[in-house]
């Protein structure tokens, strides 16, 4: 009986270690998690929920160890704190289940305060084809000074995105001018859109993003939108 229970527990231990994809669980985590999450190996950085590389650290030095981390993740994706959606300490339930809750906790377990950039198949996971220099770039993947990728937040069809953290921006770049735009990616908290709280899209992409950056988001914004491009 205590073999068989051993080799139960071997069995599972090997599935945990074995049988994870690093690379399809960065690209879970930056789909699901990166856009209230910071975690630096994964140029993750919004801080709608805790650091995860501050959150780890101390365990390490514990000596917890990466595999107990790659356990407690794996609990926390399927059984976060049970609170009400519009409680800050709200983290959704079941965002991945299954093997993709494993892949997202071993790369989480490899990458949480693991100073250092990903190498090889791992730099390129979850990296779009947008060509650099472009606002499709911007969008994507955020600027060059370390501003936040909007379609982490934002469902854009152009963009192929489908986050639902902020409004989708299909609709509303059909009614946008130019200038409001512009507002609203500088001074977010001016006019909060309806059925959305402040304080969670970044309010200092007028610094973080450069001029050229900004202008290149705006433009492809408006292109994507099929709304006020600029020739009328
Ligand atoms: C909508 C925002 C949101 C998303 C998306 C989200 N989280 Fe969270 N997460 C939170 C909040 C808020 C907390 C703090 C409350 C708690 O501990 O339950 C949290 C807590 C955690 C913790 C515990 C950290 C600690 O301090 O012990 C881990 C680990 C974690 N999240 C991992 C993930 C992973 C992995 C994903 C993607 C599958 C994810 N989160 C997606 C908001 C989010
Ligand atoms: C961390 C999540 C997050 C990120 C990153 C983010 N946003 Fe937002 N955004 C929101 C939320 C939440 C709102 C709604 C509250 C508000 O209006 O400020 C919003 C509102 C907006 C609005 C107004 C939409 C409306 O219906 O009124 C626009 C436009 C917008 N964001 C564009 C962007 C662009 C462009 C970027 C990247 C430069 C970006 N956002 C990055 C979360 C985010």
């Amino acid at each position: 009986m205590a073999a068989c229970l051993l080799a139960v527990s071997i069995a599972i231990g090997a599935c945990g270690s074995e049988d994870t994809d690093l690379v399809a669980g960065k690209e879970a985590f930056l789909e699901g998690c990166a856009s209230c999450h910071t975690m630096e190996r994964a140029g993750s950085q919004s801080q709608i929920g805790p650091n995860l590389d501050a959150a780890f650290q101390r365990a390490l030095i514990d000596g917890f160890g990466r595999e107990g981390i790659q356990g407690a993740v794996h609990e926390q994706i399927l059984n976060p704190a049970k609170v009400p959606p519009d409680s800050p300490a709200y983290m959704p339930p079941e965002i991945f289940t299954g093997q993709k809750a494993r892949n997202v906790a071993a790369y989480v377990a490899f990458a949480v305060a693991n100073a250092g950039e990903d190498q090889g198949l791992l730099a390129e996971a979850g990296r779009s084809d947008a060509e650099p220099g472009t606002g499709e770039f911007v969008f994507l993947e955020g600027g060059e000074g370390g501003a936040q990728s909007c379609g982490q937040c934002h469902t854009l069809e152009a963009a192929g995105t489908s986050a639902t953290i902020g409004p989708e921006l299909d609709s509303y770049l059909q009614g946008a001018s130019e200038e409001e735009l512009r507002t609203a990616i500088t001074d977010p908290e001016s006019e909060l859109a309806a059925g959305f709280e402040g304080g969670i899209m970044p309010a200092d992409y007028g610094e973080s993003l450069s001029e050229e950056e900004l202008d290149m988001l705006i433009e492809y914004l408006l292109e994507a939108g099929g709304g006020a491009g600029d020739g009328g």
